[in-house]
């Protein structure tokens, strides 16, 4: 039964789908050490409580870039969900849009931009990462603009890949990795039926679509893998600054030299994030990489932060830390895996409730009233 945002959906998705996709998205780089910093850490901000205000009426809305979100929360990029849904991005986007929040299409999406974009109301927002393959970026960029994608997030903490060694340990990689999906698949015949069989065809839609050929599993980590580039410079972005006509984030900040040189380079937005402590072990916490961010850059351009947010009441201390909007990534890829888009659908509505009782019990009817003041000081 699902109850709980942070924990009920991480153990039904275990249940469910293959233990290769299950640790895929749990695990986290090295001895994931910051993965569970990032959510230690978080949990361990108090709220500070305060009572009898008349909290009848509360406000969660917000803007973000001229669009109007129903509460300070997207969908992140979130590579690979049509394996752990039947076209798991078209399922994801329609559930944030259906709440009134942005979906954030990863490049190594299953589905295509263009088969997602389509099926929602509101623009898609969309990840790009740094790749050698520069043709591949501005045909994809052409892409996102024809399909009115609003937002362009750019990913720069992935110069080279983080080893996860739960991947090899789990069968998403290491030896005979293909004959142990085999089997868990096998062994999961509702995910098998649901998604191996009819969420076909398992393609890295944005990818094949500019390869010109089909690519699976295989493909994708080759593909990637050969394409990561550690020669990356904020001058290598400003071809992009030019081309992008919307509004462009960098995601992947955790120090504040490098988001005021984000402010510098004309960046419209960071996101304070460690990739979910899939990349370098051993870095800050994204909660405590915040507050000195949010002193260097605040007001200059909108501030988000992800990775450790697990319910509601994580959003309320991102935000009085003085980020502007949250990202989540494992907490709705868990409910995506369980239940699809009804799954993601219950979820936001779990951490919209979670965000009105820490609202009410803080004293904050509006979201420009979560400040500082909402959270106990040291
Ligand atoms: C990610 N993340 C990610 N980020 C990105 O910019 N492009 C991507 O394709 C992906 N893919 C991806 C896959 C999986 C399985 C996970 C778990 C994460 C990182 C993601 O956007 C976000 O930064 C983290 O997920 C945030 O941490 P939490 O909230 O998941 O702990």
């Amino acid at each position: 039964m699902i109850i709980s945002a942070s924990t009920d959906y991480r153990a039904a998705a275990k249940r469910r789908i293959p233990p290769f996709l299950f640790h895929y998205a749990d695990g986290g780089a090295y001895a994931e050490y910051t993965l569970q910093h990032n959510v230690s850490d978080l949990s361990g901000i108090a709220l500070r409580q305060r009572v009898l205000r008349d909290m009848s009426s509360l406000d969660l809305s917000t803007r973000v870039f001229g669009e109007s979100l129903a509460m300070p929360v997207a969908l992140g990029p979130v590579g690979l969900c049509g394996m752990y849904a039947r076209r798991g991005e078209v399922q994801a986007a329609r559930a944030a849009d259906k709440h009134g929040i942005p979906f954030t299409m990863s490049t190594v999406s299953v589905c295509p931009i263009e088969e997602v974009a389509p099926a929602i109301s509101r623009p898609m927002w969309f990840q790009l990462y740094v790749l050698k393959d520069r043709g591949f970026m501005k045909s994809v960029l052409e892409r996102a603009q024809a399909a009115g994608v609003s937002t362009l997030v750019f990913t720069v903490d992935m110069p080279v890949p983080g080893a996860r060694y739960r991947d090899a340990h789990a069968g998403m990689s290491g030896p005979y990795a293909k004959w142990r999906r085999y089997w868990q698949a096998m062994t999961h015949p509702c995910w098998s039926w649901d998604v191996g069989l009819w969420g076909r065809p398992h393609d890295l839609g944005n990818v094949s679509h500019y390869l010109g050929k089909p690519t699976g599993l295989e493909d994708y980590i080759g593909w990637l893998g050969a394409n990561f580039d550690p020669s990356i410079s904020w001058k290598d972005l400003e071809w992009i600054r030019d081309f992008w006509k919307g509004p462009m984030v960098i995601k992947g900040i955790l120090d504040p030299d490098d988001a005021r040189d984000a402010v510098r380079f004309g960046a419209d937005g960071i996101i304070v994030s460690n990739h979910g402590g899939r990349q370098l072990d051993g870095v800050l916490s994204s909660v405590r990489a915040l507050p000195p961010i949010a002193d260097a850059v605040k007001g200059q351009l909108a501030l988000f932060a992800d990775s450790g947010v697990r319910t509601g009441l994580d959003v309320v201390r991102m935000l009085a830390l003085g980020a502007d909007m949250v990202l989540l990534g494992r907490a709705f890829l868990f409910a995506l895996g369980v239940g699809g888009e009804a799954g993601v659908s219950n979820l936001l509505s779990l951490i919209e409730k979670e965000m009105r009782v820490a609202m009410t019990l803080t004293g904050a009817r509006t979201i420009a009233d979560i400040t500082a003041d909402s959270l106990v000081r040291a």
